[in-house]
């Protein structure tokens, strides 16, 4: 079991307060991602729950259990850095079996052990080979080896895969996606790339200067995010936000709209009207930066080839089912 929740957990450092209350209920077995800008506490969150830093206030609940006067070892989760130090001496079975070891396993169940963990992870050709014969993406497994062999309550990754080329990040994504619901086991992951947190999440939680702004699953974030903030955050490109009179008709502050969701019209008399700055032709998609004098730089984006080129003259269409309202506050305006 590994049901994770945090009930008003507070952080300071000295004189400055990083986490504002936190409150979150991370289900047994779910795939939680944390994202946020840099600096807003997705580490120190990560490492409150793991044990390594002290709460200022709050709890921390494991299967119900308060474990904030918890010591790391004791509370049964295992860690992924982004740095997964291996032993460079040691060969990847001494690697994955070293926590068993000195846990002081006899030395069949500590093999058993670490030959199930290698053969989930398509490491068992490598067993007898040091770190520096394997791959970046190899390594990375081995790390993850040493986390599942200790048959942990829950797999806290800090961005495991952020030093991984663009390749190997996506199918370590896979693999990991995988992995995690073949053996049921929690997991809270740190990311910053909005991929990743899109497609391995089960639940996104939104951080922006230490407070949790949306908690929710992947597309409820995309299709109904509670405010301006989590509305910017989540989607790339990012969404388009209109001010003024155009935002005023529709009885909000603010309006967004995604830009998949602008129709682009070619000598277009309605909608918003402007002139392309830059075209990105990427074949599968065309990303257009369009300048919409007072509305600012609009982007639109086609799914496919769109023969349109800097200078054009073109209007943006929302989709009327797909705009976004937002007060003067910034938050949603839900009919
Ligand atoms: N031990 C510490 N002492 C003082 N301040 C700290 C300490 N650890 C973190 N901070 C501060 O807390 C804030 C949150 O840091 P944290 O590492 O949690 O951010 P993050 O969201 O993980 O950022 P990144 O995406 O860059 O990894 C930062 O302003 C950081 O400077
Ligand atoms: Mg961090």
């Amino acid at each position: 079991m590994g049901q994770i929740t945090l009930q008003g957990v507070q952080k300071s450092f000295g004189p400055v307060h990083i986490i504002k209350g936190a409150d979150l209920d991370i289900a047994d077995g779910s795939f939680v991602v944390f994202v946020g800008p840099s600096g807003c506490g997705k580490t120190t969150l990560l490492r409150l729950i793991a044990g390594l830093e002290d709460v200022t206030g709050g709890s921390i609940l494991i299967d119900g259990k308060n474990v904030v006067d918890t010591p790391p070892a004791k509370r049964g989760l295992s860690m992924v850095f982004q740095s997964y130090a291996l032993y460079p001496h040691m060969s990847v079975r001494g690697n994955i079996g070293f926590g068993l070891k000195m846990a002081g396993l006899a030395r069949d169940e500590i093999n058993h052990k670490v030959e199930a963990a290698a053969a989930t992870l398509n490491l068992t050709p490598y067993l007898d080979r040091k770190p520096r014969e394997l791959s970046g993406g190899q390594r990375q497994r081995v790390a993850i080896g040493r986390a599942i062999v200790r048959e942990p309550k829950a797999f806290l990754f800090d961005e495991p895969l952020s030093n991984l080329d663009a390749a190997l990040r996506v199918q370590m994504r896979i693999e990991v996606t995988r992995l995690q619901k073949q053996l049921g086991t929690t997991a809270i992951y740190v990311t910053h790339d909005q991929v990743e947190a899109m497609t391995m999440a089960d639940k996104i939680v939104v951080l922006n200067a230490g407070k949790i702004e949306q908690y929710g699953s992947p597309l409820e974030l995309y299709e109904r995010p509670s405010n301006l903030f989590v509305a910017g955050f989540i989607g790339s490109p990012k969404m388009n936000f209109v001010t003024g009179d155009s935002a005023a008709q529709k009885g909000a502050a603010t309006i967004g709209v995604r830009p998949e969701h602008l129709k682009i019209e070619r000598d277009g008399t309605g909608g918003w009207q402007g002139t392309i700055s830059v075209a990105e032709h990427l074949g599968s998609d065309t990303f257009l930066y369009v300048d919409a004098g007072p509305l600012g730089m609009l982007t639109a984006r086609y799914i496919g080839e769109l023969s349109l080129h800097a200078g054009d003259r073109v209007s943006l269409v929302p989709d009327p089912a797909r705009i976004h309202r937002f007060d003067a506050s910034g938050n949603a305006i839900r009919n």
